[in-house]
């Protein structure tokens, strides 16, 4: 009797399923900046995930609120079942809380934490990202150990700060740098802050001309940003300006292509290390978390915050080897 009615159970658990089971799951994964090389393997992994469960990945770019709110919509006219986001802007956080559960679809932040109205994270949207201020720290005594190499005098370098403040991972990023070359002996008047309008190198270049312009009497320059655009548009810029690599010392964060295309050049630039984050921990585990979430019913832990190594010339094949990258 006992094992019947078990085996009843089952049956009528299992008859949901077996009614959609032509149909393959479907999960979005939208990004802020689909052209950036970031975002580019995030999805990557994210379709490896996709493989190896068996579901089908629904990748959509969300450069702006309305294309944002239209994926949304399209994700669940498509009868997916959840998403995981990087939002163009982190306020579109209760938004995006609402689209979701109007539509019954799961959602997962991944890289820049939705917030509400009060800027305060939403806590019921799980999320994934790297540990900002750590991350940040790591550039900035990454910087103070190459000055040493090279013999340069924390008094006389310019710290530029390509900032982009409106997003809590960014300022996180280059506080914890700035705090770390401070610790170092670094003079609080030699930070210069470049706020860049968007998150890319062009706008990173822009921000960080207009820094040098202003304050010329710094010979040597170390720059921070939050990601590896935001180093790099500092390096081009001065660049520009005639600084040598041996009078520019950038060290962003990421390691995905942006980086590797530097390491390749046959003369060092000033983009001398990144600090190695997981696209594959990002793309692939948020991607699994929501699948779980919406078929298993396993919500994902609340927050989880992933670290990042010092990478350069040197040690890049091996890391990213090691990285499985
Ligand atoms: C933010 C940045 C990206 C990348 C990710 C990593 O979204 O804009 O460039 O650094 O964080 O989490």
């Amino acid at each position: 009797m006992k094992i019947q009615r078990r085996a009843l159970t089952l049956a009528l658990m299992a008859t949901p399923f077996a009614l959609h089971a032509a149909e393959p799951v479907k999960i979005g994964f939208l990004v802020k900046q689909a052209e950036e090389p970031w975002f580019q393997d995030e999805w990557k992994f994210a379709e490896q995930a996709a493989k190896d469960k068996g579901f089908t990945l629904v990748k959509i770019g969300i450069p702006n609120g309305e294309k944002m709110m239209a994926a949304i919509d399209n994700l669940a006219a498509q009868k997916a079942v959840g998403f995981v986001i990087c939002a163009p802007d982190v306020k579109l956080g209760v938004a995006v809380n609402r689209a979701a559960k109007r539509h019954k679809l799961k959602v997962m932040s991944v890289d820049d934490q939705l917030v509400d109205g009060a800027g305060k994270p939403i806590a019921e949207i799980p999320h994934m990202g790297i540990s900002g201020y750590e991350i940040g720290k790591q550039v900035g005594q990454a910087l103070v150990a190459e000055m040493k190499t090279r013999g340069w005098k924390l008094d006389e370098v310019g710290a530029l700060r390509v900032a982009f403040d409106q997003l809590p991972t960014a300022r996180d990023r280059t506080m914890g740098a700035i705090d770390a070359l401070k610790a170092a002996g670094l003079p609080a008047a030699n930070v210069v802050d470049a706020p860049q309008a968007k998150t890319d190198t062009e706008s990173a270049f822009n921000a960080a001309n207009i820094a040098f312009t202003k304050n010329a009497k710094f010979k040597r320059w170390v720059a921070v940003g939050l990601n590896d655009e935001a180093a790099l548009g500092a390096v081009r810029a001065g660049e520009g300006r005639g600084m040598k690599h041996d009078e520019m010392l950038a060290i962003g964060i990421g390691g995905s292509q942006t980086a590797l295309n530097e390491f390749t050049k046959p003369t060092p630039t000033g983009f001398f290390g990144t600090v190695l984050i997981s696209p594959k921990r990002h793309g692939y585990e948020t991607a699994v978390f929501v699948y779980e979430w919406a078929t298993q019913g396993k919500a994902p832990p609340p927050v989880t915050l992933t670290a990042g190594t010092l990478m350069t010339r040197q040690n890049q094949a091996e890391l990213r080897k090691q990285m499985g990258l």
